[in-house]
């Protein structure tokens, strides 16, 4: 029979009387353990081998445990020197025998704690008294550290616990992959086997000496169980952010970018939020104490949105009647959306007058004094955006919408009326989550009103939204907790092994 070099090497090492472990046949053949593990499944498909697991476990002594061999145990140094200055008979000051056996800091501690838990004596009001005649040379934990180092096993699974649990001994799991050569296989064997000469990779040589024509190639195993490498990559949020901007490039958008800490003007009063709306407390908004205020604002601006809160736009408009303080929208807060950057930029204070049509967007944390749960952080990242044309209606939103949400295989958008007190008419934009069936929220949006566009200088219409990314990739990868991809207790598993979708 003729077979790939690594399996004849693996059938060779293979014994039907033994089951051997795979890196011993490894190197018994000259191949690489991940080589054999390859071939060994071959030759199981084949009948050949018989591959199976075993746990193993390994015990290693930890940095503090291999100290301890060196040092002697703390509470064997306290007795030694307790038994020295005649502890057993009279008790002897703590704080003396603590000097002599040269035990101090953590070390201390420990020394009492097992020292009255193994018997070696008791310690009262200071005081040592040592229980006599019992032999430290004898003591359990001491000889397993020293079989251990000595690289022998303990089978004392009670000892054992108690040095893992002093963290003197750490036990790791793992696997073991382990061949039995079949009876088919010693049959095969007994037969004989070449090596087929196949050849497993094209090179530049095959090809220019033409020999490529006559060797025979060897086949691919794609079911073959391969080696998974764990190694760094791109977090999906990030992965995602990074299409959600290519997605919107692509629909023709700008990239907008600003402080994240804002003036409340930007991110609150030209949005003609009242100065007194219950969303600009410290429940809602982290507020910065130094520096206490922005250091310049556009004055004719601040004039134009001042009157706009005051005495509303336009004919007929009409103003919050309450006071509005230029101090309050010179302070500084970490921004709880993103829509103070559409402000900075609809106003021409970021990149000058803009003419319709235009479109921009950002991809960008924002900071709210939520409290945590499944769906809501303090942080999270908004997809900002808005157009700016003439004539636009609550049709362009939701098309917008439909086409953004489609490239991500989002195509049962619902949309909810809703009040903003900057845009009308506004939605809210829910989707449904794959594994739960609940439905989430996405987003919100809206028409700017006049009184946000007139004191900014802008005619034309403008549509805007902020849609939650955290939650778009809850739609996407269905997980259910925010907290999944965030923070200390994110889901390693999902991070590593989730297929982003593109
Ligand atoms: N600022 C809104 C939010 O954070 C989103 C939004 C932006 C809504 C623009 C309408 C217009 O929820």
């Amino acid at each position: 029979m003729q077979l790939p070099d690594a399996q004849v090497a693996v059938l060779n090492a293979a014994d039907s009387e033994t089951h051997r472990p795979i890196t011993e046949i490894a190197d018994e053949g000259g191949i690489k353990p991940e080589t054999a593990t390859g071939a060994a499944f071959e030759l199981a498909e084949e009948g050949l081998v018989a591959v199976s697991d075993r746990t193993e476990t390994t015990t290693e002594l930890t940095e503090e445990g291999n100290s301890y061999l060196d040092d002697g145990l703390p509470e064997i140094r306290l007795y030694e020197v307790a038994i020295d200055a005649g502890a057993d008979e009279e008790p002897v000051s703590l704080g003396q025998l603590l000097g002599q056996a040269g035990l101090e800091g953590p070390e201390v501690d420990i020394a009492l704690a097992n020292f009255a838990r193994k018997g070696y004596g008791e310690v009262d009001s200071g005081d040592v008294a040592a229980t006599p005649d019992t032999d430290p040379a004898a003591d359990e934990e001491l000889l397993a550290l020293e079989t251990l180092a000595a690289g022998d096993a303990v089978d004392d699974e009670e000892i054992l616990d108690q040095l893992e649990r002093r963290g003197l001994i750490s036990r790791t799991e793992s696997t073991v992959r382990l061949v039995t050569l079949t009876e088919k296989g010693v049959t095969t064997l007994m037969e004989g086997v070449e090596v087929a000469e196949t050849v497993g990779q094209l090179t530049p040589e095959l090809l220019t000496s033409g020999e490529w024509r006559d060797v025979e190639f060897a086949e691919y195993n794609v079911e073959a169980a391969a080696e998974n490498p764990q190694q760094g990559k791109e977090h999906i949020l990030r992965q995602t952010a990074n299409r959600v901007k290519d997605v919107l490039v692509g629909m023709g958008f700008n990239e907008m970018d600003g402080p994240h800490v804002d003036a409340q003007f930007w991110i609150n009063d030209c949005l003609f939020m009242p100065q007194d709306h219950p969303a600009r407390t410290h429940w809602d908004q982290f507020d910065l104490e130094q520096p206490d205020e922005i250091d310049e604002l556009p004055e004719e601006l601040v004039e134009n949105v001042r009157r706009a809160h005051l005495e509303g736009v336009g004919e007929d408009g009409e103003g919050y009647h309450s006071p509005w303080e230029l101090d309050v929208a010179k302070s500084l807060d970490l921004r709880g959306h993103t829509t103070s950057l559409s402000m900075r930029y609809l106003s021409g204070f970021a990149e000058g007058d803009l003419e319709p049509p235009e479109r921009y967007f950002s991809v960008e944390k924002v900071y709210r004094n939520d409290t945590l749960d499944p769906t809501h952080l303090l942080e999270f990242f908004q997809i900002e955006g808005w157009v700016l044309a003439e004539d636009l209606s609550a049709r362009d939103l939701m098309g917008t919408f439909t086409e953004f949400y489609e490239q991500f295989g989002i195509t049962d958008l619902d949309f909810k009326p809703h009040y903003n007190p900057y845009t009308e008419p506004s939605f809210e934009l829910f989707g449904t989550h794959p594994e739960t069936g609940e439905i989430v929220e996405v987003g919100n949006s809206g028409i700017f009103r006049e009184e946000v566009c007139r004191p900014l200088g802008v005619e034309a219409d403008v549509m805007a939204w902020g849609l939650s990314l955290e939650r778009l990739l809850m739609l996407m990868y269905g997980f259910e907790d925010i907290r999944d991809v965030h923070g200390t207790l994110c889901d390693l598993e999902l991070l590593r092994d989730v297929e982003v979708v593109y």
